[in-house]
């Protein structure tokens, strides 16, 4: 089992990775401070594992769960307001607390719901996705979508605790699971040269869902995670290097359509051009943009702009990108493995030149 401290002050709080720890009531429990508990889950994940988690939550006055739609499509007001009717219906008071059980879109509701209800109650995690446990479990963003943009509206709250279960992951479909090794890569390339190292030499043990190996990339990941969003808790500067790819891959997301392409999948894409623009800027060589090919491959995820999409239709994208400050296009770029550097001044025929090498037309 392992455990780190996200360090934010009065708002600090413990991760707690390992095996076997769903149905165990002692992780939970000391972080559970009244006597009512709601847990918020999907139609997926709740006949997986619900009842592993509540058998550990007998004890508690009121144990109430709610069954959302599964789906980034369900991430709304609505639904949340399906929550708040539940709470209130059920007569939660202010003491209670929320369990997010499930990926990334549960963990960002509960969470925006707990910032919420009664002006804040406590809510944990127990994220069952490799990027809810990566990523999305770690910093406290949480929020829903609006039809006009994803994930404006929310609040920075944060847990009382995370508990990372890495059995769960055995059922993930295999590309959502890649799609999070997408991320853990990233955590490599920007700021853990080391572990970069590590995960070239253990790809096939993550694919094969070893926990072992499961559990210290997630612990890495969210001690690498921890320390940028501890310096910058709310993304006014350094934290803005978590976005290593993201600009490029939210132009596939968006020109594709949300959910042809995966969020992971796209991130791959965007980090390799993101890495052969470094290269071609001379920051990097190009036999590390040979490696960062080559290890993505390797948890067959795509390197590639999606067939057929264009050149313009990625700056068009990219310039009503919101990293877009002044009418700068801000950049994550590496100046070396394991290091980041945010850039506002690349030549736009370098940039075409890194979409071309990677397939755009
Ligand atoms: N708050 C943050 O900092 C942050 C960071 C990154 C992403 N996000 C958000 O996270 C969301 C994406 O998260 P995600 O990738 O976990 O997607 P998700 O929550 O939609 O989960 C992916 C799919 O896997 C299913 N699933 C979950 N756990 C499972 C399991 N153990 N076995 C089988 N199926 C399982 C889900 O029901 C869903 O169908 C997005 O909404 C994104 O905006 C937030
Ligand atoms: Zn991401």
């Amino acid at each position: 089992m392992h455990s780190l401290n996200v360090e934010l002050g009065d708002r600090s709080y413990p991760i707690v990775i390992g095996s076997q720890l769903l149905g165990d009531p002692q992780y939970l429990l000391p972080y559970i401070r009244g006597r009512q508990v709601c847990v918020v889950t999907n139609e997926t994940v709740a006949p997986l594992y619900l009842e592993r988690l509540l058998e550990g939550l007998s004890d508690f006055d009121k144990v109430d769960t709610i069954e959302l739609p599964d789906g980034e499509a369900f991430k709304t007001l609505d639904t949340l307001n399906r929550i708040f009717d539940l709470l209130l219906e059920r007569r939660h008071n202010r003491t209670t607390t929320l369990i997010a059980l499930g990926g990334g879109v549960i963990g960002d509701m509960t969470g925006f719901a707990a910032a919420c209800y009664q002006r804040g109650v406590d809510f944990v995690q127990v994220p069952t996705t490799l990027l809810a446990q990566v990523d999305s479990s770690v910093g406290g963003k949480t929020g829903v979508n609006h039809p006009l943009g994803k994930n404006m509206i929310g609040a920075f709250y944060q847990p009382r605790m995370v508990l990372a279960d890495m059995d769960t992951l055995s059922t993930l479909p295999k590309r959502e699971l890649a799609a999070g090794i997408a991320e853990v890569i990233k955590y490599g390339l920007i700021c853990d040269a080391p572990f970069f190292e590590w995960l070239e030499g253990n790809m096939p043990r993550l694919l094969a869902c070893e926990p072992e190996a499961l559990a210290y990339a997630v612990d890495r990941c969210c001690r690498d995670k921890a320390a940028v969003v501890a310096e910058d808790e709310r993304e006014s500067g350094r934290r803005a290097i978590l976005n290593f790819g993201h600009t490029f891959g939210h132009a596939i997301e968006a020109v594709q359509g949300y959910g042809s392409w995966l969020h992971g999948e796209a991130v791959a894409a965007g980090m390799v051009m993101a890495a052969e623009l470094s290269s071609l800027r001379g920051d990097i060589d190009a036999g590390l943009v040979g490696r960062i090919r080559a290890l993505l491959a390797a948890a067959e995820l795509p390197l590639a702009a999606p067939e057929g999409m264009a050149v313009q239709q990625f700056l068009d994208a990219m310039a009503v990108d919101k990293k877009v400050l002044d009418g700068r296009l801000r950049l994550v770029l590496l100046r070396a493995l394991g290091t980041a550097q945010i850039v506002d001044d690349t030549p736009r025929e370098l940039l075409v030149e890194a979409l071309r090498n990677c397939g755009a037309v």
